[in-house]
């Protein structure tokens, strides 16, 4: 790994300054993300470098123009080719300082690529995808369908419930069908809730340190707040 973890950090805040996100953005997707690495056996390091790559999964949107990001309406085609950019801007702004740890890489990359190959950037399909991009795309989904939005009029469990719902009708041609049943299980067992509840976005949340420090926290967080059994 070549980032040190104050640019990581660093490059964490700059996109959440940018995309405008939050830092519990930041720890929900991390810390799903986490959970799901633990579900399939990773090992310690690999699940520090996922946790790495699912902070600045959106890096690349620090190279999108502003009118387009932050618009408040849908995107027209146009905008919505240059938003898709996001994901090899990322890639390549990694590569150029100097990133070569492909997990890092391929998820940055990767994370909006479908099993049907009706993704992007590079319309990859079932296993040309790599697996680190295969879970986040379920983690990065069902946090935008969870995060509370003026527009949303479901919140907490019942959003939650309703984008397991859209997660289950998307197995196999949007996810993964071995990711999206992984998250479905550990979400009815309850062990996601304590995410769920405790990093919302009316909560205040810590800003997001670097894997390495957040060992520390995450073991702490889960031992004051779950998780819990519903
Ligand atoms: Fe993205």
């Amino acid at each position: 790994m070549i980032l040190q973890n104050d640019i990581i950090e660093a490059l964490v805040r700059t996109i959440e300054l940018k995309d405008r996100t939050t830092a519990a953005h930041t720890w929900r997707v991390v810390l799903y993300t986490r959970t799901l690495a633990e579900v399939f056996g990773l090992d310690h390091q690999t699940i520090a470098r996922l946790s790495t790559a699912a902070a600045l999964h959106d890096l690349g949107k620090i190279d999108i123009p502003d009118h387009i990001l932050q618009k408040p309406g849908k995107l027209t085609p146009e905008e919505f080719e240059i938003m898709k950019t996001h994901t090899v801007l990322g890639y390549e702004r990694l590569v150029s300082m100097g990133e070569d740890d492909p997990l890092i890489l391929e998820l940055v990359r990767h994370h909006h690529e479908r099993v049907d190959g009706l993704g992007y950037p590079d319309g990859l399909r079932e296993r040309q995808i790599p697996q680190a991009a295969k879970m986040f795309a379920v983690v990065d989904t069902f946090d935008a369908l969870t995060s509370i939005r003026p527009y949303r009029h479901e919140i907490g469990l019942a959003a939650a419930r309703s984008a397991a719902a859209q997660l289950q009708a998307d197995r196999g041609t949007h996810f993964a069908p071995e990711c999206v049943d992984a998250f479905i299980e550990q979400f009815q067992s309850g062990n996601l809730h304590w995410i769920l509840e405790h990093f919302n976005d009316r909560c205040e949340v810590p800003t997001f340190d670097c894997p390495t420090k957040a060992e520390d926290a995450v073991r702490r967080l889960r031992r004051e707040q779950g998780p819990h059994t519903h």
